[in-house]
C-alpha cells in the first residue's frame, strides 16, 4: 500500500509516544520506509533502541547527531521524504511548528522541510480545548499542515474527550489517503447533509432526528479520493469534515438556494433529511398561550432539492438521493428513484430498532437503474467509503 513511501516519523514526547512503535510497525508491514526522529521528551517514553529495531533504521535524535552536512544535513533530511508525520504531536510542539520555531532536530527539520506533514495530535483534553492550542491549530492548517484525529475517549490522564491520538491504523489510513490514488481529482461534487430548521415563530421550529454523520462520511470519503467537495449542511450535531467547502443553512429553501449556487457539478449526493413541509406562513413573534386555545398551523410543501436537480438544465452527470424509510423500503425506494429523477438511491430502514437514525451504523440498499444491491450492515463511515468509490468509477 505504500511501497517505497519515504515517511520521517517525528515522535513527540507524549504518553501516546507508546503507540508510535505499533505505527512503525504498521508503516513497515504497508512497505513503507520510516525515518524515526525523537525529541528529547520522546525518549522518555520510549527508548531510540526499541525505535531503531521496528523502524530497521538509524534514529536521530539531535541536531549534531547529524555530523556534518556532507553526510546527511538537516535539510537534507527533511526532504529525503515523501512525508513528515508528527505522532504524537504534543501542544507543545504544535506550538512550536505553528510558531516557527527551530530549537531542537524535530522543529528544524519541521521548519526546514518542503514536503508535507502530518500530525497526529495528542494531549490532554484540557490542553487540546485551550485557545491556544486552537489558534495553533488553525494556524497549522492554514499553513497545509495535514491533520489526523484526535479521538474522543479515555485518556490515560484519566479524563475522558478529545485529546486521544488517532489508533495507529486511522494514520496509516490517512498517510495511505494521502499518497492516493485520487480518482476524483478536479471533480467537482455537491453533498447535502444533516437535518433541516423549518421556523414556526422567532424561538421554535420542525426538525428531524439526522446527525449529519453519513452525509459528513460521504463528504469526508468524496475528498479522500481528491474531489473539490461543496458540502451544504443543515442544524447537524457531528462537526463537518475539513478540506472541504462547507456551507451551512437552515431551512429547506436555504438549501435549496446553496445546492443551486453550487452549481455546475459533476455528481449531487443529497444525503440531507429535508423537511419535507414547513409552516405557510412564520409568527414574527413568539406564539402566546392564549384563551382563544391551541394554535392551528397550516403547512405547505419544501422544495424538493434532489428532484430539482435531477431536472436541471444543468443537471450533474451522477444524482444520487436517499431514502429514509420505516416500511416496504426497498418497494418505496425503487419508486423514490423513478419519481425524483435521480440515478442512484441509498435506501435504509430507519426504524427506531435498527439504530441506524444517529447511530454510527447503517445497512444500506443501493438502488440503480441495473437493480438492488444489499449492502451489510456496516459503520457509517465504511458506507461512504464504498460509496465513493462507486462514484468514482461511475464518474471515470
Ligand atoms: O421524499 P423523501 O424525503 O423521502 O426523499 C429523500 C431524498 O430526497 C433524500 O435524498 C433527500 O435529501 C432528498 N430531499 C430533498 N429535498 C426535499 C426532500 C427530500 O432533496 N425537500
Amino acid at each position: 500500500m505504500l511501497a517505497g513511501k519515504r515517511i520521517t516519523l517525528i515522535i513527540g514526547g507524549g504518553i501516546a509516544a507508546y503507540k508510535s512503535l505499533d505505527l512503525i510497525r504498521q508503516l513497515r508491514r504497508a512497505g513503507a520506509l520510516v525515518t524515526p526522529v525523537l525529541t528529547r521528551a520522546a525518549a522518555e517514553f520510549v527508548t531510540p533502541l526499541s525505535v531503531a529495531a521496528l523502524a530497521e533504521a538509524q534514529v536521530f535524535q539531535d541536531l549534531f547527531d547529524l555530523k556534518d552536512e556532507t553526510e546527511m544535513g538537516h535539510i537534507q533530511l527533511s526532504r529525503a521524504s515523501d512525508l513528515l508525520v508528527v505522532a504524537p504531536a504534543t501542544a507543545n510542539m504544535m506550538a512550536r511548528i505553528a510558531g516557527g520555531l527551530a530549537d531542537d532536530l524535530a522543529s528544524t527539520l519541521l521548519l526546514a522541510t518542503d514536503k508535507p506533514v502530518l500530525i497526529a495530535p495528542a494531549m490532554n483534553v484540557r490542553m487540546w480545548q485551550h485557545p491556544a492550542t486552537q489558534r495553533n491549530l488553525a494556524q497549522l492548517r492554514t499553513d497545509g499542515v495535514h491533520v489526523v484525529g484526535p479521538n474522543v475517549g479515555d485518556m490515560a490522564c484519566g479524563e475522558q474527550g478529545p485529546g486521544r491520538m488517532a489508533e495507529p491504523a486511522e494514520i496509516v489510513a490517512a498517510i495511505a489517503v494521502h499518497f492516493g490514488p485520487h480518482p476524483l481529482a478536479g471533480r467537482r461534487v455537491l453533498v447535502t447533509s444533516g437535518p433541516t430548521h423549518e421556523p414556526i415563530d422567532p424561538v421554535r421550529y420542525i426538525a428531524n432526528r439526522s446527525s449529519g454523520a453519513q452525509g459528513t462520511a460521504i463528504a469526508a470519503a468524496l475528498r479522500d479520493l481528491g474531489a473539490d467537495v461543496v458540502f451544504v449542511t443543515g442544524p447537524a450535531a457531528v462537526p463537518a469534515p475539513d478540506g472541504v467547502e462547507v456551507i451551512r443553512v437552515e431551512t429547506a429553501r436555504e438549501m435549496l438556494d446553496a445546492a443551486l449556487a453550487a452549481l455546475p457539478v459533476q455528481a449531487a449526493i443529497c444525503a440531507a433529511a429535508v423537511a419535507d413541509w414547513r409552516v405557510a406562513s412564520e409568527f414574527m413573534q413568539k406564539m402566546k398561550k392564549t384563551a382563544q386555545g391551541l394554535p392551528v398551523m397550516e403547512f405547505v410543501e419544501n422544495p424538493d432539492i434532489l428532484a430539482t436537480l435531477s431536472a436541471h438544465a444543468e443537471r450533474p452527470r451522477l444524482v444520487v438521493g436517499f431514502a429514509a424509510e420505516t416500511e416496504t423500503v426497498i418497494a418505496h425506494a425503487t419508486a423514490k428513484r423513478e419519481r425524483k429523477g435521480c440515478d442512484w438511491i441509498v435506501a435504509n430502514d430507519v426504524s427506531p430498532a435498527t439504530g441506524i437514525m444517529g447511530g454510527a451504523e447503517n445497512a444500506v440498499h443501493l438502488i440503480t437503474e441495473a437493480g438492488v444491491e444489499d449492502w451489510p450492515r456496516l459503520p457509517k463511515p465504511e458506507v461512504a467509503r464504498r460509496l465513493a468509490e462507486r462514484i468514482a468509477g461511475a464518474l471515470a
